[in-house]
Parts: structure tokens; sequence; C-alpha cells
């Protein structure tokens, strides 16, 4: 059974308590979704495998390390996904770019599919699905399986923002995918909001309604 995984370092606990600041205007909250993104897929990636490589410094010849085995494909779920993709970006500017389109019916709560794009070589990928929230984790739930109907295998799941609920329910549905959250909060309201959460990522990012 994979493992959920909280990320408490001080820089992202500060940055999402000022996402969570409804005065935080759009700019605002957009430059801190970058970077909470850039911190999480730090520690995200912290098992990545190394191999030895010589180079030659300015003084001499050195063995020393570089990454190794598979390359990084991430995957927003639009459209909140898309405010960390420039984050994850920054730090693994090598790594491919799928997009998976869902949203979030809202009479029936239920996720709604509507664009599906991976990388030609997903399969041989790592991937990182990104999305700022995991609510009830029904969104979440259906963009992996909709990667692993495309024979991906190797997936791990970025939320800032997770409920208790959502973890349990991407972890029934994909014991295989470690999840990766900077904040479990109470649970979610009658609309399946999180509390306290942050309101509409989506609507937060790009200053929709
Ligand atoms: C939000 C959020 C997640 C989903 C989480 O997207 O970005 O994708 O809801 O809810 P769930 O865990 O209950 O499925 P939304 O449907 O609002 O679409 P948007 O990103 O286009 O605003
Ligand atoms: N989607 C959001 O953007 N926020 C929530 O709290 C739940 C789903």
């Amino acid at each position: 059974m994979a493992s959920a995984h909280v990320l408490d370092h001080p820089l992202l606990q500060h940055k999402v308590s000022m996402i969570r600041d409804k005065n935080t205007g759009t700019k605002e909250f957009r430059e801190l979704v970058k970077e909470i993104a850039m911190l999480m897929v730090y520690e995200v990636t912290r098992d990545m495998p190394l191999k030895e490589v010589e180079v030659e410094t300015p003084i001499t010849m050195a063995r020393t390390k570089v990454i190794a085995g598979k390359m990084v494909g991430i995957v927003p779920i639009l459209r909140a996904g898309l405010g960390m993709v420039e984050g994850v970006l920054n730090l693994i500017p090598g790594a491919k770019v799928g997009h998976i389109g869902l949203y979030r019916d809202p009479e029936t709560l239920e996720p709604v599919e509507y664009y599906c794009k991976l990388p030609v070589d997903a399969q041989e990928r790592e991937l990182i699905v990104l999305d700022p929230m995991l609510a009830t984790g029904g969104s979440a739930s259906d963009a992996i399986t909709l990667i692993k109907k495309r024979g991906c295998s190797n997936i791990k799941l970025v939320n800032i923002i997770a409920s208790p609920e959502g973890i349990e329910a991407v972890r029934k549905a994909h014991p295989d995918v470690d999840v990766y959250v900077a904040a479990v909060d109470e649970g979610l309201n009658d609309h399946a909001y999180i509390v306290p959460g942050l309101g509409d990522a989506g609507d937060r990012l790009f200053g929709t309604k």
C-alpha cells in the first residue's frame, strides 16, 4: 500500500498559509502556487536514483553523480494543476508535460473528463500528477485511471491541500501511487469544498468566478 507523505517544511507551511488567505490576490496567489510546487517537487524527487559519472573540473578529474533511471513527465489536471507546472519545470526543465482536463460537475460533484494528452513516451517516464486540491479524490483518482489506461505505471500524485477523505479515496483506488501533500485539512463541506481550504483554486489562480 502506497503512503501519503505530508511535506511540512516551514517555507511550505508559511506559503500555504498565504494562499489560504482570502485577501491574497491573483498575482500573488499564482506566484505562491508556483513556489510551493517547486518546494514540493524537491522533496518528491528525493528518491531519484543516481549514477556515477566522471567530469573534468578546472582542477582535476572527479567521480561524481547525476540523475539516472527514468525520465520525468508531469501531468497537471486542468485547470488548477497548470499553476504548479512552472515551479516543477524550474527544477526539472527536461520534463515533458501532459494534460488531463477534468472538472467537477457542480450538481453530481463527479469529475467529467474533457481532455487527455500525454507525452508519446509516457510509459517509460516517472509521471508526477499535479493538482493543488484533493477534495473527494474523484478527479485525482479518475486522472490516474486515465493515465494507467494508457499503459503508465510509475505515478506520483502531488497536491497542495488535501482532505483526509481525498487521500483515503486515492489510496483505495490506486494503492500503488504515492501521494504528496503540504497540508491535510479537517474535511469537506456540503459542496465538497475543503475546510478550511482556500476556496476554488482554479478561480483564484485565473481570476474567474
Ligand atoms: C478542482 C481541483 C481538483 C478538483 C478536486 O477542480 O483543482 O481538480 O476540483 O476535487 P475532487 O477531489 O472532489 O475531485 P475543478 O473541478 O474546480 O476544475 P478547475 O480546476 O477547472 O477549476
Ligand atoms: N476544488 C477546489 O478548488 N477547492 C476545493 O476546496 C475543492 C475542490
